[in-house]
């Protein structure tokens, strides 16, 4: 369920904490399976997550359920997670959202008909500096315009 590569980076997170604290390293561990199972979990991921690491099953559905940052729907290959809290709003939010619904043919929470790409409205993701922003895999894009969209967007693969 939890392939060896995958089990090596879950490894890497957990020599980051205490001894006998390995359930620390649960959110990443769940990024992990979840970037390997086409952008998901399900109950059966999120179990073996739970083995892997020695914690309750159900404190591990908790964390994959409480956060956005896990997808239990299919979703695309990439999914963008596009903030339109207050400083990415005051800075155009509502605008890149609407263009980039446009530009990919999709409403927010719909997937790309060649299952490439979702877009995600999420709140602040603490680059309020940077607004609007939006994220795509681990990756933040800042100070976001149409013109950097598009180059963004369309070097999707
Ligand atoms: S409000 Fe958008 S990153 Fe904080």
């Amino acid at each position: 369920m939890i392939s060896k590569q995958a089990k090596k980076q879950i490894d890497i997170w957990v020599t980051k904490y205490p001894a006998g604290c390995q359930s620390s390293a649960v959110m990443e561990a769940l990024k992990i399976v979840q970037a390997e199972n086409e952008n998901r979990l399900n109950a059966d991921t999120i179990q073996a997550v739970a083995d892997y690491l020695d914690m309750p099953g159900i404190a591990t559905q908790e964390v994959a359920t409480f956060y956005e940052n896990y997808n239990h729907k299919p979703v695309g290959k990439h999914t963008i997670r596009i903030c339109h809290n207050i400083s990415c709003m005051l800075n155009g939010a509502d605008d890149l959202i609407a263009y980039l619904e446009k530009k990919l043919g999709v409403k927010t929470g719909k997937v790309t008909k060649n299952g490439l790409v979702n877009v995600k409205k999420v709140e602040c993701l603490g680059a309020c500096v940077g607004a609007p922003m939006f994220q795509i895999g681990s990756q933040y894009y800042e100070n976001l315009t149409k013109q950097k969209i598009d180059e963004i967007v369309d070097n999707l693969k």
